[in-house]
């Protein structure tokens, strides 16, 4: 039998709150506009869309800074619940580096949302108004307890507590769930054994061409005289590579403008973070061979 946990909150909180939340395209309108904005704010190929993705981390910027906030917060609540006067100072203090580390981290999820369609960008609009209905209630804490009136300033933290963890929550979905920020190659398990995928002489028109290696897809290409074989799942959120632009020794997705080297797959720009994987090619009575990197 399922732990009552998993039997009724699971279903609960999955099926009735996050999918249903999916399917309000009533928000779609609101959210064309905003992303239209953020993505003029931070344009694809910006040095500064690279700093919000967390290009130059190899990682998602925004999950390790919500857990400064969050943490910020949990530990202000633990201090407000169990520490009595003598740690209000300290608890005063995490409210106020929550709300500190709340701007940069409303950045890099506005990034990382502007790129995002359908049901989980209306995921993405639930979580963006809990969390700043959450960061109000939080700097009206901070001016309550700097003003003396301490109850009023826990009673609105914890209101705050309430509404952030419903808000992490959606966030978690969106990773775990949905599969945002996360490397979308991750599962390309392409063959370990040389795969035939076709003809050279499809490569003559210097076109990028996809083709299926062992269920995978894969981007072909010569450049300058060498093939390049990587994998066609953009890593950033799956689109194809062989639907981009190949210029200069490069491949620039044409979803959202990640540019990933042809020669080892590294990320010249975001909004990916991880590098594309490169296959092994080979030429054998004109057809073209690929197969996975050994791992060095
Ligand atoms: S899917 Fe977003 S840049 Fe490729």
């Amino acid at each position: 039998m399922k732990p009552v946990a998993q039997a009724v909150l699971t279903p609960l909180l999955r099926e009735s709150v996050a999918e249903r939340i999916e399917k309000l395209a009533v928000l779609d309108g609101a959210a064309e506009l905003v992303q239209k904005g953020v993505r003029a704010v931070l344009p694809s190929g910006s040095a500064a869309k690279d700093v919000a993705s967390g290009t130059w981390l190899g990682h998602p910027v925004h999950p390790p800074l919500t857990d400064l906030v969050v943490g910020s917060w949990t530990s202000a609540w633990i201090l407000d619940a169990f520490g009595g006067k003598r740690v209000a100072p300290a608890a005063d203090a995490l409210v106020g580096v929550g709300i500190a580390a709340a701007l940069p981290t409303a950045v890099t999820g506005l990034s990382d949302w502007a790129e995002l369609r359908e049901g989980p960008r209306r995921v993405g609009v639930v979580h963006a108004l809990g969390n700043s209905t959450a960061l109000t209630l939080q700097v009206l804490s901070f001016l309550a307890r700097r003003r003396g009136a301490r109850a009023r300033g826990v009673g609105l933290s914890m209101a705050a507590m309430g509404i952030a963890g419903f808000s992490a929550w959606l966030g978690g979905h969106l990773s775990f769930g949905r599969g945002v920020g996360v490397n979308q190659t991750s599962f390309e398990d392409f063959p370990t054994a040389w795969t035939s995928v076709g003809d050279e002489s499809a490569l003559d028109g210097g076109d990028p061409i996809r083709r299926s290696a062992g269920g995978r897809g894969v981007l072909l290409v010569k450049h300058r005289g060498t093939i390049h074989a990587l994998a066609d799942r953009c890593s950033h959120r799956g689109c194809s590579l062989a639907e981009g632009k190949v210029k200069g020794g490069t491949v620039t997705c044409a979803c959202h403008g990640s540019t990933f080297k042809l020669a080892d797959g590294s990320v010249v720009t975001g909004p990916a973070t991880a590098p594309q994987p490169i296959l092994e090619v080979r030429v054998r009575d004109g057809k073209l061979e690929v197969r996975a990197r050994k791992e060095e």
